[in-house]
């Protein structure tokens, strides 16, 4: 059932180009994006989106959130389930709620919406799991189509949720006549993502890089802008299955205390494509480098002045500046799973966690 691989995780993560193949399907039409699911929206007029999730759904709720702040103006707040249900979310008729929840039965997320629901909010809710109590509580469904998942770690459903919540954002766009060069490019990339994802598993080798990082007992993972929620992702990813001490700091949050971590023994994960935010990227990289710390960086293929900073690069396929959360999550997996095998751990089982978290 693991079809040859050795761990479930594995093996969704390399189903990453047919996951987002279904994610897609029917969802671009020739005039654009296209979600049938939010048509009864009055997504037009609202100017406030709350979006709840926990975990990694979060993550990918933060993209969200930076890729449509940068194209409209619409504030995007987000925030955890397990806060956001406890706090006094004010919701008025120009406030739209998204729910993310892969399983669809995290108890956080589900009473986040019950909250949002008795105060008057319509909720979206994304999910994986086909008739999941999410979908039953929300006035719409957007299913991520990513087929099951059952390493316990999201990959492919992280994967999908980005493609979900960008065709989302995207059609939200569209309907305000807000679109550019720019979005018809995010819009082509999204399209051909499948084999960009192909191609970049055929050539990516990180199994010497890993054997080594492996035996660090502490990781950094810095980004910025909408890479930030990478680094949140990377070290998630990280502690979750392979147990080493893995934090994430927007990059410019460094030397605001977390830089006093760093020593030989510390290394630093920077999530660095070239994007607009490189040189300021760039800045905290060597920064880090200057307390000794070795820099292990995400960047664009082609940036060759990085391996005089950086210790170890890895390279992505220039991308435009809203996709790389998606072209470089894969890459973080694949460190997160290799770490966790070489070590020894399970990472389809990971000790103290469940694949769906229905109790608070
Ligand atoms: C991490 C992971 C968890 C989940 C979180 C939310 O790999 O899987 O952090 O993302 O428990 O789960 P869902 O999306 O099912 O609500």
């Amino acid at each position: 059932e693991k079809g040859g691989y050795k761990h479930f995780m594995i093996k969704e993560i390399y189903e990453e180009p047919e996951a987002i193949e279904s994610a897609l399907v029917g969802r671009i039409k020739l005039e654009g994006p296209f979600l049938k699911e939010i048509e009864e929206f009055n997504l037009e007029t609202i100017n406030k989106i709350k979006v709840v999730a926990c975990g990694t759904s979060y993550h990918a709720a933060l993209v969200f959130k930076y890729f449509l702040e940068k194209h409209i103006n619409i504030d995007v707040e987000v925030d955890v389930a397990s806060e956001f249900r406890y706090r006094n979310v004010y919701i008025d008729d120009n406030t739209a709620v998204i729910a993310i929840s892969q399983s669809g039965e995290t108890a956080d997320t589900l009473e986040s919406v019950r909250v949002v629901k008795r105060k008057g909010a319509k909720v979206i809710a994304i999910t994986n799991v086909v008739g999941s109590t999410i979908t039953r509580e929300s006035d719409a469904t957007i299913y991520m189509n990513a087929g099951p998942e059952i390493g316990v770690a999201a990959t492919k459903t992280y994967i999908n949720q980005l493609v979900v919540l960008y065709l989302l954002g995207m059609s939200i766009l569209k309907k305000r006549n807000v679109w550019s060069e720019n979005l018809e490019k995010d819009l082509n990339f999204l399209k051909n993502s499948p084999d960009i994802f192909r191609k970049m598993f055929e050539t990516i080798d990180l199994k010497e890089l890993i054997s080594y990082y492996k035996n660090f007992n502490h990781f950094m993972y810095i980004g910025r802008g909408i890479n930030y929620p990478t680094a949140l992702e990377g070290a998630l990813k990280l502690k979750e299955i392979s147990y080493i001490n893995a934090t994430a700091y927007p990059a410019g949050e460094l030397k605001h205390g977390p830089i006093a971590l760093l020593d030989p023994t510390f290394p630093v994960f920077a999530i660095a494509p070239k994007d607009s935010l490189y040189e300021k990227m760039k800045s905290n990289i060597e920064e880090s480098k200057a307390r000794k710390a070795r820099i292990i960086a995400i960047t664009t293929e082609g940036n060759k002045e990085i391996s005089s900073i950086a210790d170890d690069v890895i390279f992505v396929p220039e991308s435009p500046e809203d996709m790389y959360p998606l072209v470089i999550a894969p890459i973080i997996q694949i460190f997160a799973y290799f770490v966790a095998d070489m070590k020894g751990y399970d990472p389809d089982k990971p000790r103290n966690l469940a694949k769906s978290v229905t109790v608070e």
